[in-house]
Formats: structure tokens, C-alpha cells, sequence
């Protein structure tokens, strides 16, 4: 088929790229003539591992290209994928001006009938409104689909070349048959639904995901005081097949593009039909504060941290990715800045992303582990990054001024920990 997608973001540029690793002949348009021209050279402006291996070997056989000019492209497309960013307003709810302008220009630019496949989040209702938005602008024949993306950072291609399910949300058969002719060969899990339905599931999988991290959080807090394990807790309420294993990882709380911003948007919405979500409202609350215990625990053990040297190991919001969008380190960092304490960071690619959101005289730069320890009356754990778990923690111990270490993401056994004089306080687990 030929595609064209919207937006050079994650899921656009991913899922342009897997479409053409498919066989598909796509086309990745974008506003930015700088993504453009570092796509066109061979640079991919995201870091995603795999991402350039399959980017080059598609622009090479020639399935794959990537372009400022709009009209042509959709012109030149069976499929146009809307793949543009909904950001946050200031009260949470999504700012649609991305899709509005791609679906203005779409509109004036197609020539025949058109399947506009939206995969941007966006608010229940909207895709309707976009249908109704590219009517009014032409006369050529159209339908809107929306098909959700569940793709995550880090193993984006893994989890678009191989989804646990596609959702098709639209009352047209034709575009039904395009959009499950697109995604046939990706799983048998194709569930067909309305267009609101589509929508709603992709903000309700979200803040469900959201609530499983919260819920494993207090329930951490609370291992915390009555001196229970929440690993084992995690672990044996795993294993009953309804609750199931995966999310329920304590640590800072969740951070990143996506569970922040969809969460605050979901309460928006039903805010707007009058319906108020006070789970989810909690759910966000908890994880506000979440990121607090690092900084109470610091403050625990070493009393008043005013000219304290703290290392923090880990700035992105989850490892394997360079993202620090809404990651809790960022307000850590500020918090103890705040304090009076000099932060010796370190992160394996997030660093550079990092100093352009908060840059102060009193962070030290590092570029390594143990640079990042030297010194130092305590070390903070951030991000469950590899080569974290590798160090060689009775170095580390040596290395600092005092031995105090807050491992915000439990990634240490006890039993590494016993063999160090290390004074170590992790998540939810006994001291
Ligand atoms: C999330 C969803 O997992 C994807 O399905 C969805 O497509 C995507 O948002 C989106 O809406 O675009 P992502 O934000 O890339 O993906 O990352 P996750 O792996 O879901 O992690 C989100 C945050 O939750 C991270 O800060 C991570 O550290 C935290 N987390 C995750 C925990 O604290 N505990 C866990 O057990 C799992």
C-alpha cells in the first residue's frame, strides 16, 4: 500500500518505518525541516534501539522516504496516518492543534478517496470532529479510522511489528477492510469498534496502566511500615492470572509522554461530561508524591542536606530511552537543588536532553557511574538502567564520603547488598 504519516514523533516515525519494513511504500512528513533534512542524511532524531538499522535498510530499498511537502505525499497515499503530538494545556486537557492544522491540510490537499487513519491520542469525540472538519473543506470522497498506538519507548518497533492487539474504531467498511488489510499481518487480535470506543480504549488502557503503578506504590508504602517485602507482594499477586505480573514494579512513580499527560487528559474529559473520575485523580495524586519519598528518605539518614554532595545514577524516565519529558528526576534534581546540595548526575544517553530542562550551578556533569559517586554523602537510584545493575557496589561504597544509598528502583538483591557496608534504603522492601 502507500502511506503517508503525519508527524516524525515516536509513533509516527515508528510506525512509518514498520509499515515499510512490511513491504508497504510510506512517506514520513513532517512541518520540521531539520528532522526532515537529519532523516534525509541518515540521523534519526529520536533514540530508539533498532530504529536506524531498519531505517536505513528501507530508505535503501527504496519503501521509505521522508518529506516537508504535505499535498504530494497525501496526494501520492492510499492511507494518510495522522501522527502529530496532543500535548498538555494548562489545565490538562489535550491541545488538538497539531491535528487540526494536519487535517486542514490534508483536506485541501486530496484528489480521490482517502482512509485518514488517526494514531495520535486524542480526546473521545475528536475524530468525528475532524471528519466533520475535512467535509466542510472538500468535495472528495473520505473516511476517518482511528486506530490507537500501544507502542512503548525503548521497544517501540518490537511492540508495533508484534501488538498484543490492533483496534479499529470507524463506521465505514471500506476503511474497516483497508485498516485490517494494513495490520493483518501483525496479529489475529484485531478488534473492530466505533470510532469513540477506539478512543476511549486508548485513554482507558493508559490510566489503568497508570492505577496498577500507583496501587503498587501505597501498597509499597504501606510494606514499608508494617516491614513487608512488596516484591513478594508484587510477585504472588502476580501470578493470579487476573491481576497478572507486569506493572506492578514499585519505585518514583511513573514519568514519561504519555501516562502524565493521558491521565490528566482523561480526567479533563470526563470532567467535560460532568462526570468526576476520582480514581484516577488519586492515581495521579499518588504519584506526585511518589518521587518525595527519595528526598524524605535522604533526609532520614543524613539529617539536613545543605552543602551535601547527592549522586544521582539515572535521568531518564525509564531506561532505554534518551526521554526525560515529565521524568521524576527532573523534580528531584530541583527539589534538592533547592536544599542547598551539590548533584553530581549521571545518565548513559539522557544527560544532553536533560541539561537543556534544568541547568544550575550547582549540578556537576558526570560520565560515569563512579563519577557520580566520588564523593558523595548519598546516591539516588533513578532509572533501572543495565550497567546500574552491574557495578560493583563495594567500589561505589568506597568511593563515597558516606555510604548512604536510596535505590528508587529496588533493582539490588538483598544479598548484594549484605556483602557492602553500604546503608541502603530501597522501595517497599525491608531495610
Ligand atoms: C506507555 C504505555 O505503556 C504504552 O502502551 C503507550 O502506547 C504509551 O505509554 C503511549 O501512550 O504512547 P511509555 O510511556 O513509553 O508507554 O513507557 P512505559 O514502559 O509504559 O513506562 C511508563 C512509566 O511507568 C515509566 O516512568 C516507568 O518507569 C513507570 N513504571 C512502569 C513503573 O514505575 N512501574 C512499572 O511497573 C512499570
Amino acid at each position: 500500500m502507500n502511506i503517508s504519516v503525519i508527524g516524525v514523533g515516536y509513533v509516527g516515525l515508528v510506525s512509518g518505518v514498520c509499515f515499510s519494513e512490511l513491504g508497504n511504500k510510506v512517506i514520513c512528513v513532517d512541518k520540521d525541516i531539520t528532522k526532515i533534512e537529519m532523516l534525509k542524511r541518515g540521523e534519526v532524531p529520536i533514540y530508539e534501539p533498532g530504529l536506524k538499522e531498519l531505517i536505513d535498510k528501507n530508505v535503501k530499498a527504496g519503501r521509505l522516504s521522508f518529506t516537508n511537502e504535505l499535498s504530494e505525499s497525501v496526494q501520492a497515499s492510499e492511507i494518510i496516518i495522522i501522527a502529530v503530538g496532543t500535548p498538555s494545556l494548562p489545565n490538562g486537557e489535550a491541545n488538538l492543534q497539531y491535528i487540526e492544522q494536519a487535517a486542514r491540510e490534508i483536506a485541501l490537499a486530496i484528489n480521490e478517496y482517502k482512509v485518514i487513519m488517526t494514531k495520535s491520542t486524542v480526546p473521545v469525540g475528536t475524530n468525528e470532529k475532524i471528519a466533520q472538519m475535512i467535509y466542510e473543506l472538500t468535495e472528495h470522497p473520505f473516511d476517518v479510522v482511528s486506530v490507537p498506538e500501544f507502542l512503548r519507548e525503548g521497544s517501540a518497533i518490537k511492540d508495533t511489528l508484534y501488538p498484543d492487539r490492533i483496534i479499529i474504531g470507524t463506521d465505514s467498511k471500506p476503511a474497516e477492510q483497508k485498516a485490517v488489510e494494513l495490520h493483518s499481518t501483525l496479529t489475529d487480535q484485531i478488534i473492530v469498534t466505533d470510532i469513540r470506543s477506539a478512543e476511549m480504549i486508548k485513554y482507558a488502557s493508559n490510566a489503568f496502566l497508570a492505577t496498577k503503578i500507583s496501587f503498587i506504590n501505597e501498597i509499597a508504602n504501606i510494606c514499608e511500615k508494617v516491614n513487608a517485602d512488596v516484591t513478594l507482594v508484587a510477585k504472588g499477586m502476580g501470578l493470579d492470572k487476573r491481576i497478572g505480573p507486569s506493572f506492578l514494579n514499585a519505585g518514583i512513580g511513573y514519568g514519561g509522554s504519555c501516562f502524565p499527560k493521558d491521565t490528566e487528559a482523561l480526567i479533563q474529559i470526563a470532567g467535560n461530561a460532568n462526570y468526576e473520575f476520582k480514581l484516577l485523580k488519586s492515581v495521579v495524586e499518588v504519584n506526585k508524591h511518589q518521587r518525595f519519598n527519595v528526598i524524605n528518605k535522604l533526609e532520614d539518614l543524613l539529617g539536613n542536606l545543605s552543602s551535601k554532595t547527592i549522586g544521582i545514577w539515572g535521568l531518564a524516565f525509564k531506561p532505554n530511552t534518551d526521554d526525560v519529558r515529565d521524568a521524576p528526576s527532573i523534580e528531584i534534581v530541583e527539589t534538592l537543588i533547592k536544599k542547598g546540595c551539590i548533584i553530581k548526575v549521571y545518565d548513559p544517553i539522557a544527560i544532553n536532553n536533560f541539561r537543556k530542562v534544568v541547568n544550575h550551578e550547582n549540578i556537576v556533569w558526570c560520565d560515569s557511574i563512579t563519577d557520580a559517586a566520588i564523593d558523595c554523602h548519598g546516591v539516588c537510584l533513578l532509572t533501572e538502567w543495565n550497567e546500574f545493575k552491574e557495578v560493583d557496589l563495594k567500589n561505589i561504597e568506597k568511593l563515597m564520603k558516606l555510604p548512604v544509598f536510596i535505590d528508587g528502583r529496588n533493582v539490588y538483591a538483598k544479598e548484594r547488598i549484605e556483602e557492602t557496608g553500604l546503608n541502603y534504603y530501597s522501595i517497599g522492601r525491608p531495610d
